[in-house]
């Protein structure tokens, strides 16, 4: 037994025992959805519910449902903020019961050090190499932001968790306690995509330029791209979520990162999420590259690949160019998440371009998600001055370097028809349109 494997069983305990080192008023933290290790967490929230420990508090991102925490009789008790909302955390920041960071992603590890108040890191690892190191797998984004500051640090190994390259290793000699759990990792389902998203997808993979480095975001047209894409020469990939999108583009060979112009020949992301097929992938993969989101999302780094393109969702977009991607109305929906650092990286690269793509109805086809104004409440996620092109069902409104009137003519003429008029009347009512 080499002395790794004593020192692992030194530190070998259960979900349960790691529980107990959690004290009372502690701030916790676990990474991004996988990232948290459910059995620990409903552990410390029994002891809670008992009375054991009081006044906690955790932090997650796109969190999971499954955790009791979550529940309403813990507001007060165990409390959740959010860095971004999932549908498992999504109901309870609506109702008020979650407090939330908002923020660009590449900021995370930046606002963990500002706070500096982390107590406890709770993150599930895949199994330890010989030397000692586990490595995050399918994660890493702020993880190292949360290691710099955390008081204590515990782990749940998975052997599903898969092995993954980069700077995401965690040392043992970095570990307080560590507890086992054998599980299938969550998988996002991949349903079909619509008929709109095709229409989208198809849409901007004109625009997309063979050789380009892509980046595809969190929401529906992801997959469609994905199809779309498949006829390109030597695309790349730098982006924040790598998704069943990029596994089929690489394994096509429309991807091939031969011509990228900053990490040639790997792939760079700094989580994965999607169907098991991507967790097979990325396992003992050297060509992709876990690396912190401070670097992966740094609008600079982004800016060093060459022809950077960066397709996002949004849920509205008003007149003016702002995009809101994060709540609608007042009430939050996810998060900020790195959309803009997206479209600003992709501004900054030589031959880059940004699209937010959004099919032009919402609510079943009864509002129109262009609108002369966004909704009372709603959080720009982009900026007009950087938002660049806006792609619905119906077109591409390309809107940077033109006027208002121009602006506002091009993504009247992307709503939905029966939306149109309307919002004709509108611009004339404001001035815009004479
Ligand atoms: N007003 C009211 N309701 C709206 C709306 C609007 N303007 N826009 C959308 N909705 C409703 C939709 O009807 C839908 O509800 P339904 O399922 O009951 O029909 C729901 O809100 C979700 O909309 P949809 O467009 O299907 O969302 P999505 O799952 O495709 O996700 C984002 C889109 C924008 C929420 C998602 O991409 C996101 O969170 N983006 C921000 C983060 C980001 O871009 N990160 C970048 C890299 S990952």
């Amino acid at each position: 037994m080499g002395k790794f494997d004593v020192l692992y069983k030194e530190k070998l305990t259960t979900a349960e025992e790691i529980a107990q080192m959690i004290k009372s008023g502690y701030n916790c933290a676990s990474p991004i959805c996988m990232g948290e290790p459910v059995d620990v967490v409903n552990s410390i929230a029994d002891r809670v519910a008992r009375g054991e420990i009081q006044n906690i508090r955790t932090n997650g991102t796109l969190t999971f449902g499954g955790r009791d925490y979550l529940k309403e009789e813990f507001a007060g008790k165990f409390d959740f903020q959010s860095w971004f909302f999932g549908a498992g955390s999504r109901k309870g920041g609506q109702d008020g019961r979650f407090d939330y960071f908002s923020y660009n992603y590449s900021d995370y590890p930046l606002i963990y050090d500002l706070r500096n108040d982390l107590d406890a890191l709770l993150m599930v690892v895949s199994p330890m190499d010989e030397h000692g190191y586990f490595s995050t797998g399918p994660y890493f984004g702020e993880t190292l932001g949360m290691l710099r500051n955390a008081k204590h640090v515990f782990v749940e190994v998975n052997r599903f968790m898969p092995r993954t390259f980069g700077e995401n290793f965690i040392h043992i000699s970095q570990v307080e306690a560590i507890c086992e759990k054998d599980e299938p990792i969550f998988e996002l389902p991949v349903g079909e995509p619509s008929e709109n998203d095709y229409k989208i997808g198809n849409i901007i993979a004109e625009m997309v330029p063979d050789e380009a480095t892509i980046q595809i975001g969190i929401g529906g047209v992801s997959g469609a791209l994905g199809k779309a894409l498949a006829g390109k020469k030597d695309l790349g990939i730098h982006t924040e979520m790598f998704s069943d999108a990029m596994v089929e583009l690489i394994e096509c060979g429309a991807v091939t990162n031969e011509k990228k112009t900053f990490h040639k020949r790997q792939s760079v992301s700094t989580f994965c999420f999607g169907s098991k097929k991507v967790y097979d992938y990325i396992d003992n993969n050297p060509s992709l590259v876990m690396l912190p989101v401070e670097y992966v999302n740094d609008p600079y780094n982004i800016a060093r690949n060459d022809k950077f393109i960066s397709v996002n969702a949004g849920l509205e977009v008003d007149f003016f160019g702002q995009v809101c991607s994060e709540t609608i109305g007042p009430v939050p929906f996810s998060g900020p998440g790195g959309q803009f650092d997206y479209v600003k990286g992709a501004k900054m690269s030589k031959g880059g371009r940004s699209f937010i793509a959004m099919t032009s109805t919402a609510k079943g086809g009864t509002i129109s998600r262009i609108k002369p104004m966004l909704t009372y409440g709603a959080a720009v996620t982009s900026h007009k001055n950087e938002v660049d092109c806006i792609v619905t069902e119906y077109g591409a409104a390309e809107l940077f370097g033109k006027t208002m009137r121009e602006r506002t003519r091009a993504l009247i003429n992307i709503a939905h028809p029966k939306f149109r008029q309307e919002l004709e009347f509108e611009a004339k009512k404001m001035n815009i349109l004479i």
